[in-house]
C-alpha cells in the first residue's frame, strides 16, 4: 500500500469493472476511502445488478482498504447526489470523484435511433455532469478537491458511434468548464482518454497498435488526484495512457484566420478568398480511414 491518496474520499462511477474497478482499487491501495459506484449493467446499459459494485468493495476490504458500494444509475441527479450524500456520510468529505461509467449502443448516424442516441448521452455526458455539479457544491466550500473525466480518443469522431463521439467531446468541454469555473476555489478538472483492455475494448473491430492494461489508466488518475498534480497546476487538461504511453492533448484554438477588406462577407467573396487562404484543417481520422479502406481492399487486418 501507498499513500499517494492518504487520507482522502474519492466517489469512482463505473467501479465494477474494468478501467474504473482498477481506479477503486488503486485509490484504496493508496490510502483513499472510496464510495464505489456501479449499476451493474450490460455493455449496452441493460439488466442492472448491484452485486458488481459489491463485489469491488469486498476485494478492497479484503486487501484492507475501506469502501462503500452505490449501485445507483448515475445517468440520473439523484444518482449523483447520493454518490456525494453516500461519501459525506460514511467518509465526511469528498476529494475526488472520477467518472468512468459507460455503456455502447454502435450504429450508423442514418440508422440511430433515439433509443441508441440518449442513453449512451446520458450516462457519459450527463453522468458526469450529476457528480460533478453534486461534488463540486462540497468542494468549492471545502476549497480543494479534483474531478476527472472519461473522454476517448474517438472524440475527434466515429464511423459509427455518432452518439458515443458527441457525449466524449461534450465531457471535454465540461471538464474544461469545470476547470475554469472552478479554478478561484481550489479544485482541478482533467480528462483521460484511456486505451486498454476491457469488454468495452475487446468490441473494437480492429487491431489497436497502442493498447494497455486498466491499472496504467489507474496510475495516471491517482496521480491526478493527488496533492502532487495540484502543486503541479495540472487542469484543464486531457491525456491519453496507453499502456507504457501517457500523451497530453493540444487545446482547441483558431489555427488561421482572414479578414474580408473593404466590407462585409458575401458567398461569393468567401468562395474566391477561404479555399487559398484560411483553408481547411485536415482531419486525421479521415485519412486513417482511407488508410484502413486501402489495407482492407489487399486484404490485410486494418490497424488504429
Ligand atoms: N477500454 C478502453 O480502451 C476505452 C477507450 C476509450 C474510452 N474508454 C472509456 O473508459 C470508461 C471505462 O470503460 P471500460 O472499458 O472499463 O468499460 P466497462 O464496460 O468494462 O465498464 C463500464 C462500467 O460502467 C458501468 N455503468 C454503465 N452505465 C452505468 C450507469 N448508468 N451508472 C453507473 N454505472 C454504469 C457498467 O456497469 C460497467 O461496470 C468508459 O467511459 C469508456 O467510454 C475506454
Amino acid at each position: 500500500m501507498g499513500n499517494f491518496l492518504a487520507g482522502k474520499v474519492v466517489a469512482v462511477t463505473g467501479a465494477g469493472r474494468g478501467i474504473g474497478r482498477a481506479v477503486a482499487l488503486a485509490c484504496a491501495a493508496e490510502g483513499a476511502k472510496v464510495v464505489v459506484n456501479d449499476y451493474g449493467v450490460s455493455i449496452e446499459g441493460g439488466e442492472p445488478t448491484s452485486e458488481v459494485a459489491v463485489g469491488v468493495v469486498k476485494e478492497i476490504e479484503a486487501a484492507g482498504g475501506a469502501a462503500v458500494a452505490v449501485a445507483d444509475d448515475i445517468s440520473t441527479m439523484a444518482g449523483g447526489q447520493r454518490l456525494v450524500d453516500v461519501a459525506l456520510a460514511e467518509y465526511g468529505r469528498i476529494d475526488g470523484v472520477v467518472c468512468v461509467a459507460g455503456i455502447l449502443r454502435e450504429r450508423m448516424l442514418f440508422n440511430m435511433t433515439e433509443e441508441e442516441w440518449d442513453p449512451v448521452v446520458a450516462t457519459h455526458l450527463k453522468g458526469t455532469f450529476t457528480v460533478f455539479r453534486a461534488a463540486a457544491a462540497v468542494m468549492r466550500k471545502q476549497g480543494s478537491g479534483a474531478l476527472v473525466g472519461f473522454t476517448s480518443g474517438n472524440h475527434q469522431g466515429s464511423v459509427a458511434q455518432a452518439n458515443y463521439s458527441a457525449a466524449k467531446g461534450g465531457i471535454i468541454s465540461l471538464v474544461r468548464s469545470a476547470a475554469l469555473g472552478l479554478h478561484k476555489y481550489g479544485v482541478t478538472a482533467n480528462a483521460v482518454a484511456p486505451v486498454a483492455r476491457t469488454r468495452m475494448s475487446a468490441n473494437v473491430p480492429m487491431e489497436l497498435k497502442e493498447i494497455g492494461e486498466p491499472e496504467d489508466v489507474a496510475a495516471l488518475v491517482v496521480y491526478l488526484l493527488s496533492d502532487r498534480a495540484r502543486a503541479d497546476s495540472v487542469t484543464g487538461q486531457v491525456y491519453t495512457v496507453a499502456g507504457p504511453k501517457i500523451a497530453v492533448w493540444a487545446q482547441p484554438r483558431e489555427l488561421r484566420a482572414g479578414y474580408a477588406e473593404g466590407g462585409g462577407w458575401t458567398p461569393e467573396r468567401i468562395a474566391d478568398f477561404l479555399p487559398g487562404t484560411v483553408g481547411t484543417d485536415p482531419m486525421p481520422m479521415l485519412a486513417r480511414l482511407e488508410e484502413m479502406a486501402r489495407a482492407a481492399a489487399a486484404g490485410d487486418r486494418p490497424n488504429q
